[in-house]
Parts: structure tokens; C-alpha cells; sequence
């Protein structure tokens, strides 16, 4: 590992994983970035062409051309990308694609907090901090309701609560970096838990970890005293 932080957020569609790590990253200084959008850009360039999200080769070029300007989260917004998103997810070639840039941007100085779904098991098995965020599925779809609400579109409540459970599943059985907590992984149940809540159990959580980690880098020059 660098001397970089990497915090690995991961967790479910609509756990409140992706805000989160912003407020965190925010808090502690570090670039954020959710990993959701590079699978809902690459989606979205193959719906836009007409393609099938699982249409690998078509999937590929749609990564290779991918630019960072098109990880716009009010563009990528809404269930037909997120599903699309995850079916280019399942897609081995494309997430073995989308690794070194997700490692670079982790590695660059003084690092980031990621959210997704394989951070902590799979992007970065060697993360300073790991957290699993995940709620009940009917708290995950009244939040993502309200998120859609609130971007001006009119969603059905049991269409939402359906769609979620439907990407759980695909995201969970996939055989290639499937939805799971990594085994070190600290789980932040945040269905009773508002926003600011949730972002003071997170940093109740890392910054004991983060201390340890300063003490541990200072403590060469102070153990050698015999
Ligand atoms: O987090 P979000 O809902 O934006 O992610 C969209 C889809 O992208 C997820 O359902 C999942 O299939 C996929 N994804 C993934 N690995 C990540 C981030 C997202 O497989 N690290």
C-alpha cells in the first residue's frame, strides 16, 4: 500500500454509501469518487447507441472512451441506468478494465474515499478502512424514491422497491467481484440512522484508525531511544 488513506465505502443500491463518502471525504481532506458512475457512463454511452449492456465488446469501446467529464451523477441518475449499470457490471472484461484507473486515483496523494460495491474486496483488499453501509431494502427504496422526487421525476414507490431488488440480487449472485462486506470490514447499519448520524458513526469508526495510522508513521523516530 502507498502512503495514501483509501477509505473503501461499500455497500447496496441506495444505502447512502455514495454520500457519505463524500461528507467524509470532505471532512478528511481527500478526493471522493463513486465508482457507480464509471459503470452507469459506460451504461449509458450503450443505451444511448442502442446497444445491449451486456454486449461485451461494445461495452469495451464504450470504456476506452469514457471521459471524466461524462461522471455527472444528475446525468447518470435513475433505475434504467442503474440496471443497465449493472448488468455492464457483471461483464469481467470491463471491471478488470476500470481497475487501474480506480487504483490511481486511490493512490494519489494523500488519497480518496471510494464508494461501491468491490472497494474494500476487490479494488483495494489492503484499504486503510473498510465500511459496509447498507439499510433495509424498504428504507433504501423510500430513500432512493425521494432522491428521484427530488431530481424532478415521478416514480412509482413499488416499481423502486422492485428495481432494487432486482440489482441486489444481480449485484450479490454476480461471480466476479459480487456485492459482499469484505471479512475486515466494519458494517454501519444505517436504517435507523439519518445522513448526519450516519457520518458521525462513520467517523466515530475511522478516525481512531486514521490516529493510529499517524502514531504508527511517527513512531520510528521516537521508538529508537533505547
Ligand atoms: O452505486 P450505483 O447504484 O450507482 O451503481 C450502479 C451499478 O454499478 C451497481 O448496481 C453495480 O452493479 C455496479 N457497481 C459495481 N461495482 C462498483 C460500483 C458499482 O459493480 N464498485
Amino acid at each position: 500500500m502507498s502512503e495514501s488513506i483509501v477509505i473503501a465505502v461499500d455497500g447496496p443500491a441506495a444505502s447512502g454509501k455514495s454520500t457519505l463518502a463524500k461528507r467524509l471525504a470532505a471532512a478528511l481532506g481527500l478526493a471522493f469518487l463513486d465508482t457507480g458512475l464509471l459503470y452507469r457512463a459506460v451504461a449509458r454511452r450503450l443505451l444511448e447507441r442502442g446497444c445491449d449492456p451486456s454486449d461485451e465488446r461494445a461495452a469495451l469501446e464504450a470504456v476506452a472512451a469514457l471521459k471524466p467529464e461524462e461522471l455527472d451523477p444528475d446525468v447518470l441518475a435513475g433505475e434504467r441506468i442503474g440496471e443497465a449499470a449493472s448488468k455492464v457490471a457483471a461483464i469481467a472484461a470491463v471491471r478488470e478494465a476500470l481497475l487501474p484507473w480506480q487504483r490511481r486515483f486511490g493512490r494519489t496523494p494523500p488519497g480518496a474515499v471510494l464508494a461501491g460495491r468491490d472497494i474494500g474486496t476487490v479494488v483495494f483488499p489492503d484499504a486503510t478502512v473498510k465500511l459496509f453501509v447498507t439499510a433495509s431494502i424498504e428504507e433504501r427504496a423510500r430513500r432512493r424514491f425521494r432522491e428521484l422526487q427530488r431530481r424532478g421525476r415521478r416514480p412509482m414507490f413499488e416499481s423502486v422497491l422492485d428495481e432494487l431488488r432486482e440489482r441486489d440480487r444481480r449485484d450479490s449472485e454476480r461471480p466476479i467481484a459480487p456485492l459482499r462486506a469484505a471479512p475486515d470490514a466494519v458494517v454501519l447499519d444505517t436504517t435507523a440512522l439519518d445522513a448526519d448520524a450516519a457520518f458521525a458513526a462513520a467517523r466515530r469508526l475511522i478516525e481512531p484508525v486514521l490516529r493510529e495510522r499517524a502514531q504508527g508513521a511517527r513512531s520510528p523516530e521516537t521508538s529508537c531511544n533505547p
